[in-house]
């Protein structure tokens, strides 16, 4: 068989990893009475496939926007367990990547898989698959006459019906968990930038994902609050076993915390491997990327985006 071409291998698999115990930040059923741990529409534990199944599986995609390519032969392996980093220069396709693993893009071509299961088409069935990923889109999406709390109340009473005292203390303990139990009173408007980007974190945790997919979640954070931001994505990540998928052009305050490293420059994937891996790269568009160049093999992204976009 032909060698993959660099590119387009994916990234390793790595053995999962061996299930944490959970401290106060529980999956709603573990300590909740059986009658209330099921709620009308739960979201539903993946279906049970082979453990070594990865998380994410993206084979020969090719992914347009607005009628043009902007990813080419996408393949790439995200490990279960593992927080994987995909990084790339403004307008390299990063959030266009993520749209296609939450369904919001249907591929031109190639397939997407989330733990075994292509991402479905059908509305009903992509609902239902959406409710196992949580996703902390670029901008927190806070509603603002909202309190933090009822924030992070909101997809559990949109998804579920559980009592309210139940969803009460299950809003509490995602707000313990992103450390600000204190804030649960407080409007956004009361809140720090970094305080808000976790109380999004805490709603995107609501419904227990498997799978949460940050996009540039440090984006308006100063050092301090995105190492904040960071250690927390990890913590979460393996206090409750998570797979998380961590957009972002924030090279340095990422790779401390990841397992994996993805760069997407130029179109295509052109690195896949460790972040040690990554610093060791010699490859001139990575190299132009980590270090910040304005010459060399990436272009400066001077595409608009179609008008129907904006
Ligand atoms: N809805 C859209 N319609 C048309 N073009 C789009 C749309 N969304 C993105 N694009 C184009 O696709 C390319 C990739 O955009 P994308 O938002 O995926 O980049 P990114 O890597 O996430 O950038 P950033 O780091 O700035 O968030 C850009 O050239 C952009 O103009
Ligand atoms: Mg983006």
């Amino acid at each position: 068989m032909p060698k993959r071409p660099a590119e387009s291998r994916p990234a390793t698999i790595r053995p999962l990893a061996p299930p944490q115990a959970l401290t106060a930040i529980q999956r709603p059923g573990a300590k909740l009475p059986r009658f209330f741990a099921i709620p009308r529409s739960a979201p539903e534990d993946p279906p049970v496939t082979d453990p070594d199944t990865p998380a994410v599986r993206v084979t020969d995609v090719r992914l347009e926007r607005g009628g043009r390519t902007v990813l080419h032969d996408v393949t790439l392996v995200v490990p279960r367990g593992g927080v994987t980093a995909v990084l790339g220069p403004s307008g390299s396709g990063k959030s266009t990547l993520l749209a296609a693993l939450t369904g919001e893009l249907v591929p031109a071509a190639g397939s997407v898989e989330i733990f075994g299961e292509p991402v479905p088409r059908q509305q009903k069935a992509l609902l239902s698959m959406r409710k196992r990923l949580g996703v902390l889109l670029q901008g927190n999406g806070l509603l603002t006459d909202m309190t933090a709390a009822e924030n992070v109340a909101l997809p559990l009473r949109t998804h579920t019906d559980l009592p309210d005292a139940v969803i009460r203390s299950l809003v509490e303990m995602k707000l313990h968990a992103v450390g600000l139990r204190a804030a649960a009173d407080l409007y956004p408007r009361e809140l720090s930038g970094g305080m808000a980007r976790r109380v999004a974190l805490a709603r995107a945790l609501a419904l227990d994902p498997p799978l949460m997919i940050y996009d540039e979640p440090l984006t308006g954070l100063d050092p301090i609050a995105s190492g904040v931001v960071m250690s927390l994505v990890r913590r979460l990540n393996d206090t409750l076993g998570l797979t998380s998928i961590v957009v972002t052009h924030h090279v340095h305050e990422t790779m401390p915390v990841a397992d994996h490293a993805i760069v997407i420059a130029n179109g295509r994937i052109v690195f896949t491997g460790t972040p040690a891996e990554l610093a060791a790269s010699q490859d001139p568009l990575v190299r132009q990327f980590l270090d910040g160049q304005p010459d060399g093999p990436i272009p400066f992204d001077t595409t608009a985006r179609a008008p129907e976009a904006a």
